[in-house]
């Protein structure tokens, strides 16, 4: 990391930090055993003496606004605005003024670039002015991609509403396990990484007559990879209409690789943004951030402020800080509403976001990467910006991959900043130093495609017949080397051959919108005679969101409902006794609350649950009749998918070392298997917070990797203690890999 340092700011801290928080505030009236400790954290964030110090730089002080810059809106203006039809919204966005100039640009040309502004209009608009054109007759749809799920489903919601008709009518969204379109869908949301899946089935994309690549300056992995695959079909389908459409204006970039399709811009309009940082690197930024929006409810005019934060973790770390001041702050001060999103958010909870801000209140957006261009929130003009975002991060040495807390770029920070500006004059509150910023963050994002495991993606590519991936049409090509070890991993896998060509088994795997390793696990289940539990097991793993909670009036009781779904051999094996439990409680609400168990991530699950077994009867794999629980049939399936990621506990302690490439791994402090350590586990991801921890663990006996694996692990890789120790290949590399 660069930037200031979050220092040990862990996870487990965030989430002890929560209950603590939590718990303090449920005490708020005395309750019985609530501990107080988090009383002194924050109560003198609204002393003055306590605020931390911004200053202007004059080097990057102000965004400058852009194009025709208005007046700002007077307050009869913003109520009117406030009270207009969604007819007349639409036609205040600043796209609709280009409305024609833009269906006209689409006639005429096969691909054509646009630029603008967030908050412009595109994603909502766009779709709209091509179906009003008639670009849907004849049944065809126009599909547009997102980055986020989030995105596509709270735009497709929007558009649905603007349009007056039902979700998943007309107007649909396609995300990773949710199909919310019918026969009748003529406007698709979806992630690019859905495209992607419908290039397996329709490579020309038939059922589309035009596709809006959007947010494609996020440049992920999905978008880079359509972007070669689009391009082949704008060649060969004449009846095709492509636009790539970008927040930023790096839009040459795009037109080039495009064969110079013309660039449109919709003039920018944005209100100059102060720019503030602070005097010195802040030890905590979370900390920090939460310390600044209270000066800012405090001291600043009305006006909504909106937080970047990393994650989950964090983001209810901060809510549950933010509204126990807003509580003890009480009648003194307006009050403080706390709307968050990320990823996982739940659907029915998105709208809490959008909704105006009543009088006299102030919404605070704790908001990750989502709210730098995907998602366009009204009324913001302060942001907070600690200057960090959740990346994924990807070793091609080694081929490990994990999510690291990274500094943002300098052009995350001015989209960020951006964000303050689009109602009326605004500021921006950078948690970072200005020598910080000239001198720490790199320029530009890099593109996801360069720092991730390519795994998935070259089995697709394979899948759709693209052999030579070296000479894929790449905007930005990915490491020599991270292609030749996705192709090796794959090969481990039994996916390819050794002339490296797709497998009966590796066709399989790309059937499932998994991760190989999962897919393989789930066919390696069938294999072991326990592939429906392999089913629940990859549900449960693909939930997205944490099966457990433990509310702050409960948490002994919680602690040991939790506890008595453990299992001797992993997480995996629990995950599965509390899918099966549900199940035999008749899949029951009820029996959710009263083993604290949350209710929706079970229910996503059983849907995952039965969408696998629709993809297992279209690869004609049988499930087994019965369910044996065989947990050594269950832990070897889950290890002929996962042996990259074993690690073995070190002689000194309690920390582990992975395999191969003697990475130092701790187990996750919630995992079941945190006290008892077995020698040898198998791991499901990693996280990097203070350390890297292993999430998902089970034990292995090291004999399975050279039965599962024969390709990769040699018998001197898993050989027990000693002798396996010295065999590391030298010297050098050990330092390496402790450095
Ligand atoms: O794509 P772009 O950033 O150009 O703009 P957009 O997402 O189409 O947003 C246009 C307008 O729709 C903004 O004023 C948003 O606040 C509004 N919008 C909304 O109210 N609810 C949503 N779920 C999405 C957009
Ligand atoms: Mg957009």
């Amino acid at each position: 990391g660069k930037v200031t340092s979050k220092d040990g700011f862990s996870e487990q801290q965030a989430w002890e930090e929560l209950q603590i928080a939590k718990a303090a505030a449920a005490g708020g009236n005395g309750g019985p055993g609530a501990p107080r400790g988090t009383e002194k954290k924050y109560e003198l964030l609204v002393e003055e003496e306590d605020y931390i110090e911004f200053v202007v730089d004059a080097g990057d002080a102000r965004l400058a606004g852009e194009g025709e810059v208005p007046e700002p809106p007077s307050a009869a203006e913003t109520h009117a605005k406030a009270h207009a039809s969604l007819q007349e919204v639409r036609r205040s966005l600043p796209v609709y003024k280009f409305r024609d100039a833009f269906l006209d640009a689409v006639d005429k040309h096969k691909v054509v670039v646009l630029t603008g502004e967030t908050g412009s209009g595109k994603t909502t608009q766009l779709p709209q002015y091509l179906h009003e054109h008639g670009y849907t007759r004849g049944g065809k749809m126009i599909g547009c991609t997102q980055p986020r799920r989030v995105a596509a489903m709270s735009v497709a919601a929007r558009v649905a509403e603007e349009a007056g008709v039902t979700l998943g009518r007309e107007v649909g969204y396609s995300i990773r396990f949710e199909d919310c379109t019918s026969d009748a869908t003529v406007i698709k949301y979806m992630t690019d990484g859905m495209l992607l899946r419908e290039f397996m089935s329709s490579p020309d994309l038939g059922a589309y007559s035009v596709m809006i690549i959007d947010e494609a300056h996020e440049r992920t992995l999905g978008t880079d990879i359509l972007f070669g695959l689009i391009k082949d079909i704008a060649r060969y389908r004449d009846d095709i209409r492509i636009v790539i459409a970008s927040a930023t204006l790096d839009a040459e970039k795009f037109s080039d690789y495009f064969d110079m399709a013309p660039i449109f811009a919709i003039p920018g309009r944005r209100y100059p943004v102060d720019l503030y940082y602070t005097k010195a690197p802040e030890a905590d930024y979370l900390d920090a951030a939460v310390m600044t929006v209270l000066q800012i409810h405090k001291s600043q005019p009305a006006g909504d402020v909106l937080v970047f934060l990393t994650g989950q973790a964090e983001i209810e770390t901060a809510q549950a800080a933010l509204e126990e001041r807003g509580r003890s702050a009480g009648s003194t001060m307006g009050e403080l509403i706390i709307a968050p999103i990320y990823a996982n958010l739940p659907a029915e909870l998105q709208a809490n976001i959008f909704a105006p801000t009543p009088k006299g209140a102030r919404k605070v957006v704790l908001a990750t990467n989502i709210a730098e261009t995907s998602v366009t929130i009204d009324g913001i003009r302060y942001v907070v910006d600690p200057g960090f975002c959740k990346q994924k991060s990807f070793n091609p040495r080694s081929g490990m991959e994990s999510l690291v807390v990274t500094p943002v770029s300098q052009a995350g920070a001015r989209q960020r900043a951006g964000r303050a500006g689009r109602v009326a004059p605004g500021k921006c509150f950078r948690l970072f130093t200005a020598w910080a910023f000239e001198n720490e963050l790199e320029p530009n994002n890099i593109p996801e495609i360069q720092r991730t495991n390519l795994g998935n993606v070259v089995l697709m590519l394979k899948s759709l017949g693209i052999d030579d991936l070296i000479h894929f049409d790449f905007m930005d090509p990915p490491p020599v080397e991270a292609i030749t070890k996705a192709l090796e991993q794959l090969y481990a896998l039994g996916a390819l051959n050794d002339r490296g060509q797709l497998t009966k088994l590796g066709r399989r795997m790309a059937e499932f919108p998994l991760d190989p390793q999962l897919a393989k696990a789930i066919i390696a289940g069938a294999e072991y005679g326990v592939v429906s539990e392999l089913v629940t097991i990859a549900a449960m793993l693909s939930s997205g969101n944490a099966v457990f909670f433990r509310p702050k009036d409960k948490i002994l009781h919680a602690d040991a409902a939790h506890k008595a779904f453990h299992k001797d051999g992993g997480d995996h094996l629990m995950l599965l006794a509390v899918y099966n439990e549900w199940a035999a409680a008749g899949y029951s609400k009820n029996w959710c609350k009263e083993s604290f168990v949350q209710y929706r991530t079970m229910c996503r699950a059983r849907d995952i649950r039965d969408q696998l077994l629709h993809l297992l009867d279209r690869v004609e794999i049988p499930l087994n009749e019965v369910e044996t629980g065989d947990e050594v049939a269950i832990r070897k399936a889950v290890t002929a998918g996962f042996f990259f990621n074993t690690a073995r506990l070190s002689r000194t302690g309690g920390s582990y070392k992975t395999v191969k490439h003697q990475l130092g791994v701790s187990i996750h402090p919630q995992s079941c298997l945190n006290e008892k350590l077995p020698r040898w586990v198998v791991y499901f991801e990693l996280v990097f917070t203070s350390r890297e921890f292993m999430r998902q663990v089970i034990e292995i006996d090291p004999g399975w990797l050279t039965q599962v694996a024969p390709h990769y692990y040699k018998p001197s890789d898993v050989a027990e203690g000693e002798r396996a120790a010295r065999k590391m290949p030298n010297a050098k590399a050990r330092a390496r890999a402790q450095a």
